[in-house]
């Protein structure tokens, strides 16, 4: 990972200070438990429950600990952290993966945890994630979302439109991803610019 900006203090809807810094591998644990604990509360009755049941906080800690210590460094992993430093969401993201779609920049996650959603974190992380884009001089973004995923207005209210489809196979059940796109992310970043001072950690 390189060093990344950081975004200060904008207030939250609930009144608290928030921070948005780039993770390191110390992030690790608490990254995976978000993770592990979202889909599960995202993705129950639309993935099979045995498939949940095997996700492991262990497995996912060792996965982020191995991107955040020797992964592409063009790929990223923001978290938001509360006034306690306790993480309350996380985006990552990178280089477009398949080489197939027009877009060169890829959300690859996006999660809040239930208790911090509908209250502006996901916006600003969405926006970070664009202003990491520009600084590499990519212009467009691409997030696949699965099709029951109620995400899918997130990404329309913040003006993405639906580019691609595709079938991915999640443990045995095969679903259709929705992919969003973004022709122009300036518009993105700019959520952040007007949203506190930005320092370098
Ligand atoms: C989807 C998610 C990332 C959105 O982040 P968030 O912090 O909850 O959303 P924000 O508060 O930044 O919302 C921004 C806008 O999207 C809208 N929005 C967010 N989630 C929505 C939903 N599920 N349905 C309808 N609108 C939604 C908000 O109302 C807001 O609209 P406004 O600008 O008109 O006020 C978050 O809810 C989440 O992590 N969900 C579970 C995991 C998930 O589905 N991740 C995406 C996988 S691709």
């Amino acid at each position: 990972m390189t060093a990344g900006g950081a975004l200060s203090n904008p207030l939250t809807k609930y009144g608290s200070a928030m921070i948005i810094r780039e993770a390191t591998f110390l992030d690790a644990r608490e990254i995976a438990e978000v993770s592990v604990d979202s889909w599960r509360s995202t993705y129950q009755g639309i993935l099979s429950r045995p498939f949940l049941h095997s996700l492991c906080y262990d497995r996912l800690e060792e996965i982020f600990r191995q991107r955040l210590f020797s992964g592409n460094p063009s790929d990223f992993i923001y978290v938001a952290e509360d006034e306690k430093h306790r993480i309350i969401g996380y985006a990552t993201g990178g280089r477009e993966r398949t080489g197939l779609t027009r877009f060169e920049g890829e959300l690859y996650e996006l999660y809040i945890p239930k208790p911090y959603q509908l209250q502006g974190i996901g916006r600003k992380l969405v926006s970070v994630a664009a202003r990491r884009f520009l600084r590499e001089k990519i212009g467009n973004l691409l997030i696949w979302v699965l099709v029951y995923n109620p995400s899918c207005a997130f990404y329309q209210s913040l003006g993405g439109s639906i580019v691609h489809q595709k079938t991915t196979n999640f443990g045995g059940t095969r679903l259709l991803e929705i992919g969003y796109g973004w022709s122009d992310i300036r518009k993105l970043a700019r959520i952040t610019e007007t949203a506190g001072p930005m320092f370098l950690l």
